[in-house]
């Protein structure tokens, strides 16, 4: 991607705070802060409007729960052209980190992640949402 400069004009209090944004957030310039919002701003977009997104699903849950295994694994057959990949860790000896990576259509990924943290039993889940580029 081509990197083309333009210029901004910002109240003093504003760029103090976003200078304020840089710091805190550890970025090396204002411009890949700036590029930093931009982008959380386009991927909500993108998930609103149903495009073509990538994300993770992550989910921790305690195995020993009844059930619980077999409905993770049905609902990931369910929807299993949109799953990239899954990865199981075992966090200690009763609870598990889940995390599915999924890429397509942002209302399906969006399903499947509500169906899956829904599942009883599911301590903690979670959607990050991303966009392909
Ligand atoms: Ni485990």
């Amino acid at each position: 991607m081509s990197v083309v400069r333009f210029g901004v004009s910002l109240e003093k209090e504003i760029l103090d705070e976003l200078d304020d944004f840089v710091n805190k957030n550890h970025f090396s310039n204002r411009s890949q802060a700036i590029r930093s919002l931009i982008s959380k701003k386009l991927v909500v977009k993108d998930w609103e409007e149903n495009q073509e997104v990538a994300g993770a699903i992550s989910l921790v849950y305690d195995h020993h729960k009844r059930d619980l295994l077999n409905k993770l694994a049905d609902m990931q057959h369910d929807f299993f052209d949109i799953i990239l990949s899954a990865q199981h860790f075992h966090l200690d000896h009763d609870n598990c980190l889940e995390i599915i990576a999924v890429k397509g259509k942002a209302f399906k990924i969006k399903e499947l992640a509500d169906k899956l943290i829904a599942i009883k039993g599911i301590q903690h889940g979670t959607l990050s949402m991303s966009n392909k580029q």
